[in-house]
């Protein structure tokens, strides 16, 4: 059976648009508020369609935009086949999707199989069950140790809370057990040994699929298979990549079982045409990321180095190299990523001294070391649009085509993210990067909405306003821009080459169509090469590519 997508104008055929796609991720919340309540929705995102096109981007992804209570901002799911009455109806997804896809644009939408939110039907009717019943072993419910059971069954840490178990009494459940989470209590784990479970998602992925959906970010995809086996090995710290190593065997992520999942996902996705892609968010030793990326799973996995990878030549080279590799290896694509919605956005990272400990600077609310923003935009933008020339795809945030800063000072009373209200406190969390864009300089909310910001927007949030920087050729945005479309006519076979520089702060390498790209991490200034110029990141003067600076450039 062949299911192919309405006739959609805009979208080409290739089966292979994935591989060098440019990926804007949305955060549906914070992006654009059509109806003033504060919260973003899924008609703001349908009304700023002719900006995504302005972007020349070839899909954009959808952080959650499904029922939820955000107790982790929408990745705490109530129903995996509705739209939050909050942010609209399926009626209105479907109109952003055809608008979207009328433009050339495909959709991904971020799938979260690990856990489900606790006011899921099927947590709710869990609780309300009987131990060893049908509803409870859709999760993981245990009896708690100690004469009572008054102690968790096992010692195992939770990513935002002390334990990853808590007691049934705290949602109402009268049983006396306890259940498993990895993230916040109201994150129950699902347990993916039960075949109706693996059913539901099957059904949720064709529920989409078949709406037109292209494809999908799978959330914490290498949590889904634990080692459940009792006695519970012990676990009193987060499970890191040391501790897995790369045999697939650790307690609670990136087991081997897991992949038996992805195999049965893909035999769904190439029903239909062209197949449905998925990026899969794992945090797993390197040489394991193929695995997931394997045509015969996910397709694509994130690879996250350039995240923590310092602004340094040398560092860029290493990391540019590690993951060409990498990708290759498993005949997948790379997935350069600078920034997303859990991480402090790279500008502010390039501005800050890399000796600072962002941690302690983010609790001092950016007041413990300067932030030098103007270098940071500068950098972060040379560093984009040096990862915009590498072959393979691109997943961007928004917001970094603005050069926008994290926000450091949001004030403890509006905190949302749980990584700060659960950690006892110790980190600032992920809101800095989730408040609300700034479309104008003025105006309620710089113009997301009428009716004010989910997230307090500061006030030099007006010096990156789209509407300011759209009048200025030298933005961030304009250069963006400029690179987006440049690259969808540039695009080329997967290949690259370095060359050699006569300064160590410098990188070149060239694609095999003669597209070549010089950046300047610190050189007083650098001679380009002969070629005709088709962009720079700053102003190049008789052919001197200042410090903190990104060309390219076009030799025959
Ligand atoms: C992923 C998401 C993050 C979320 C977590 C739990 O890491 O990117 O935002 O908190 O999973 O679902
Ligand atoms: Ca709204």
């Amino acid at each position: 059976m062949s299911k192919t997508t309405k006739k959609t104008s805009g979208l080409s055929q290739d089966k292979n648009w994935w591989r060098q796609a440019a990926i804007y991720q949305i955060y549906p919340r914070s992006f654009a508020d059509s109806n003033g309540d504060g919260i973003g929705d899924i008609k703001g995102i349908t009304s700023r369609i002719p900006y995504l096109k302005s972007l020349a981007i070839d899909a954009v992804w959808l952080s959650p935009f499904y029922p939820s209570a955000l107790a982790d901002g929408g990745y705490d799911v109530d129903d995996y086949r509705d739209v939050d009455p909050k942010l609209g109806t399926l009626a209105d997804f479907d109109e952003m999707l055809a608008g979207l896809h009328k433009e050339g644009i495909r959709v991904f939408v971020d799938i979260v199989p690990n856990h489900s939110s606790n006011l899921h039907e099927w947590f709710k009717e869990a609780l309300a069950a009987k131990p060893g019943s049908k509803a409870r072993e859709r999760y993981i419910f245990r009896d708690g140790k100690g004469a009572n059971g008054e102690l968790p069954p096992s010692d195992w840490v939770s990513h935002f809370a002390p334990s990853s178990w808590t007691h049934e009494s705290t949602f109402g459940g009268k049983n006396n057990q306890w259940f498993l989470h990895w993230f916040a209590p109201e994150q129950p784990d699902f347990n993916w040994e039960n075949r109706e479970v693996q059913k539901d998602f099957l059904k949720t992925l064709k529920f989409w699929s078949d709406r037109g959906v292209d494809g999908f970010r799978i959330d914490v995809a290498h949590g889904l298979a634990k080692d459940l086996s009792e006695p519970f090995r012990s676990m009193p710290v987060h499970e890191g990549l040391e501790q897995r190593g790369n045999k697939g065997k650790g307690i609670w992520g990136d087991r081997n079982e897991v992949f038996a999942i992805y195999k049965e996902w893909r035999k769904l996705f190439n029903q239909y045409d062209p197949p449905r892609v998925a990026v899969a968010e794992a945090f797993v030793h390197p040489e394991r990321l193929p695995l997931y990326a394997s045509t015969k799973t996910l397709g694509q996995c994130f690879d996250f180095r350039f995240i923590e990878t310092p602004f340094e030549a040398h560092a860029y080279k290493v990391a540019t190299k590690e993951a060409i590799e990498l990708a290759q290896k498993n005949k997948s694509s790379c997935t350069w990523t600078l920034s997303n919605h859990d991480q402090i956005r790279h500008a502010t990272k390039m501005g800050l001294n890399p000796a600072v400990n962002r941690r302690s600077w983010m609790l001092s609310n950016g007041t413990s070391h300067p932030l030098d923003k103007e270098s940071g935009t500068a950098n972060a933008l040379a560093a984009s649009i040096y990862i915009l020339g590498l072959p393979g795809s691109t997943y961007m945030y928004q917001g970094e085509e603005l050069g926008l800063h994290e926000v450091t000072d949001i004030p403890e009373s509006e905190i949302q993210d749980p990584q700060y209200l659960r950690n006892l406190k110790v980190d600032k969390g992920r809101d800095g990067c989730r408040v609300p864009l700034p479309w104008t300089a003025s105006g309620s909310s710089f113009g997301f909405g009428s009716g004010g910001a989910h997230l307090p927007q500061p006030k030099w949030f007006a010096d990156y306003a789209v509407e300011v920087e759209e009048k200025d050729e030298s933005s961030p945005l304009a250069i963006y821009r400029k690179a987006l479309s440049l690259r969808k006519e540039l695009q080329t076979k997967e290949e690259i080459k370095w060359h050699k520089t006569t300064d160590i702060s410098v990188l070149h390498y060239s694609r095999p169509n003669g597209w070549n790209v010089i950046i300047n991490f610190r050189a007083e200034n650098y001679q380009m090469p002969k070629g005709e110029l088709l962009l720079s990141t700053r102003p190049v003067v008789n052919g001197k590519i200042p410090a903190g600076t990104t060309v390219w450039f076009k030799k025959k």
